[in-house]
């Protein structure tokens, strides 16, 4: 088969946070499926880098009193760390704030003009007098109006599910500056997308293009007719300015795919490749986008048609895979499940764990995967350690010891040889087709067959008996073989684990063709031990290391502090007995919109507290943790039953609640003071 020409290129990371396990799922991915492409000896580029524009990365960068530009370099190396961390082998990875990107920006915007797809109109907006910027969405606050829910962003609702305008919300205020918001007029550059649903429809519908629950998506998006599309936004913004429009700079989302390009490009000129014959319109090589499930929109909808009159070439396929649950829930701060790539490797676990464990829930599909702590923990250690390299450990000792580190001339007859040579077909088409579940689940079912091999064949007590000698050797190097051929298939998944079996079988980078070949008469190093169990407790610590309780949405001014307190003495003082209390529970109560119902362990007693604090907690994530209360509060009669003492909260004059958590070590009972 002739060498195929791949451009894979993944989802481009906000720099405004960090890499954590959810992300992880379709880098994993795409690296699994451009290591296996690398293996066959397509000539395959890999590219990806931080999408670093917009309004959040601003805001972000001046309240730590940094220039966007020392916040993205920051977050640049961050990100290029995480992603070394699990292996994701990109071959570039840049940042769409590059010289490059912003010549492709403005090269593709006067193409998209010069063909008459970009429209001027003028749009009211919110407005934020203090700051003097105008809001996006995502930084309106105010009641919900249908709800009248407080402290609602201005796009929809967290309590009731609504969306709406950010004009619609009652009381609304700024979430930069707390302002009350004007409605000003400004002129946007639209990109005509209502003008591409031919195109977009005839583009869905070639074979290959699209997962069959994407196309449905893209289905009832065409259904509900396809708007033109803002790709400005009005100064201040971090991004680049549009030519000819001053005061106007592009959306991040119209120069975020572009950074594939520019990826691409940077790339290219490093290496001496063309970016025509991967990008102009009629390139012959193949172009995979690997994104989330929640940003089809812009890599369906916008970038081909963006693509198209620009006169590019278009995606051959999009892969699109679901999100992230951990134990079966969406990843939550404050139950420790929302895990940083960071994180994971400083508690010490293995990178390829999760590799592994991800491969093993992935399809082709968009559904959802879970990562469930104590499946992980089972898996790994059962399947990996307990089946796959236990084969090496039980012949690789015998080689080194008994025949100077050399395999046999020859290897017994077994049907093993050929069953697994002949996997390879079957294995490939799953890695080509992202079956990896599937995959994983025929390497383990081979795996069992080896292992079954040991238990019969018994190398350890092969090697007590006299004149059993060959039998031994013959024994172990079939293992051995058969341990190199499991090997190949799985390097994809496990790239470093391939790396070190390399050196210890004393062999080059393993091709998918080299399982047509077989290892004889060769000599191997000394086994060492290539991959340990995890420890239970490793998992424990991670989650500890990122429980956090919710961080503050708005970072209180100094107009909004409020004032100190009359002074009091130390005998006022006194008089507040503050405990430390653990919550053992924590009840919803019908019927009441604020409260809570907590049940504190004070150490030799508990108490019953209603506390005002529903709209910051959930009951589940209040479990187990321990606060401050004050002891000696008489009991006050409420509406929904006595409360015994009151828990300590911060609170200001913008929305969200602090429950105060003393350090740990503190126990139920001691005196706070
Ligand atoms: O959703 C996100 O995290 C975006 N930063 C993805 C951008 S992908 C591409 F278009 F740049
Ligand atoms: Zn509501």
């Amino acid at each position: 088969m002739s060498k195929r020409k791949i451009l894979v290129t993944n989802a481009l990371p906000y720099a405004n946070g960090a890499i954590h396990l959810g992300h992880l799922v379709g880098y994993v991915q795409a690296d699994i499926w451009v290591r296996f492409q690398k293996m066959r000896g397509n000539t395959v580029y890999y590219v990806c880098g931080d999408d670093t524009h917009g309004t959040p990365i601003m805001i972000n960068a001046e309240k730590q009193g940094m220039t966007p530009e020392t916040f993205i370099a920051k977050m640049y190396d961050e990100h290029v760390a995480d992603f070394a961390g699990f292996h994701i082998g990109f071959d570039e990875f840049y940042t769409t704030n590059s010289p490059e990107n912003k010549a492709l920006a403005s090269n593709i915007y006067r193409r998209l003009k010069a063909n008459g797809k970009i429209a001027v109109k003028t749009i009211s907006q919110l407005y934020d007098p203090q700051k003097q910027m105008f809001l996006p969405d995502r930084f309106v606050k105010g009641e919900c109006p249908k709800c009248a829910a407080k402290d609602q962003y201005g796009d929809n609702c967290e309590v009731c599910g609504a969306t709406y305008a950010p004009t619609e919300l009652k009381n609304p205020f700024s979430a930069v500056s707390g302002a009350t918001p004007e409605l000003r007029q400004s002129e946007h550059y639209f990109f005509k997308l209502s003008e591409c649903g031919e195109f977009l429809q005839d583009w869905t519908r070639q074979p290959g293009r699209l997962q069959k629950e994407a196309a449905n998506k893209m289905g009832e998006w065409f259904e509900a007719g396809l708007q033109d599309w803002d790709i400005s936004r009005d100064a201040p913004y971090f991004g680049f300015e549009i030519p000819d429009a001053p005061g106007k700079y592009f959306y991040v989302w119209l120069d975020a795919p572009i950074g594939y390009i520019a990826a691409t490009q940077h790339l290219f000129d490093r290496i001496g490749e063309n970016l025509e014959a991967y990008w102009a319109e009629g390139s012959d090589a193949e172009l995979y986008h690997f994104i989330g499930k929640d940003i089809l929109y812009f890599h369906a909808l916008f970038w081909p048609a963006v693509l198209k009159h620009s006169g590019h070439r278009t995606p051959t396929a999009i892969n699109v895979n679901g999100f992230l649950t951990v134990n079966g829930e969406k990843m939550s701060k404050s139950r420790g499940t929302f895990i940083t790539a960071k994180s994971y490797l400083d508690v010490g676990l293995n990178p390829e764990w999760l590799r592994y464990y991800y491969a093993a829930k992935l399809g082709s599909g968009i559904e959802d995967a879970d990562l469930s702590l104590s499946d992980f923990v089972a898996r790994v250690n059962s399947d990996l350690v307990g089946k796959y390299i236990n084969i090496a450990s039980r012949a690789a000792g015998f080689i080194s010891k008994r025949f100077a580190g050399k395999l046999a001339v020859e290897l017994p007859a077994s049907p093993l040889v050929d069953k697994l040579q002949s996997a390879a077909g079957s294995l490939a088409e799953g890695f080509e087709t992202r079956e990896y579940s599937r995959v994983l689940r025929e390497i383990m079912a081979l795996t069992d067959e080896v292992n079954q091999y040991v238990d019969q064949v018994k190398p350890w007590e092969l090697a007590k008996q006299e004149g059993k000698d060959a039998e031994l050797h013959g024994a172990c190097s079939l293992l051995i073989n058969l341990f190199r051929l499991l090997t190949i298939y799985l390097k994809p998944v496990l790239p470093k684990l391939a790396a070190d079996i390399e050196a210890f079988l004393n062999v080059g980078p393993l091709q998918w063709n080299d399982a047509a070949k077989l290892l004889l008469n060769h000599e191997i190093e000394p086994y060492s031990h290539l991959m340990t169990r995890i420890d239970t407790k490793q998992v424990e610590a991670l989650v500890e290391a990122n429980k956090q309780s919710l961080s503050p949405a708005v970072v209180p001014t100094t107009s909004s502090i409020e004032p100190i307190a009359p002074t009091i003495n130390i005998d006022d003082f006194g008089k507040i007995d503050l405990r430390v209390a653990r919550i053992i529970d924590c009840q919803h109560i019908d019927g009441a919109e604020k409260l809570l119902q907590l049940t504190l362990d004070l150490g030799d007693h508990t108490r019953n507290v209603f506390s005002g604090i529903k709209s910051a907690y959930k009951p589940e994530d209040l479990v187990g943790k321990l606060t401050v209360m004050v002891a000696n509060l008489a009991p006050r009669k409420m509406k929904f039953g006595v409360s015994e003492g009151m828990v300590l909260a911060a609170s200001g004059e913008g929305p969200g609640i602090y429950l105060l958590n003393p350090d740990s070590g503190a126990q139920p009972g001691m005196r706070v003071g």
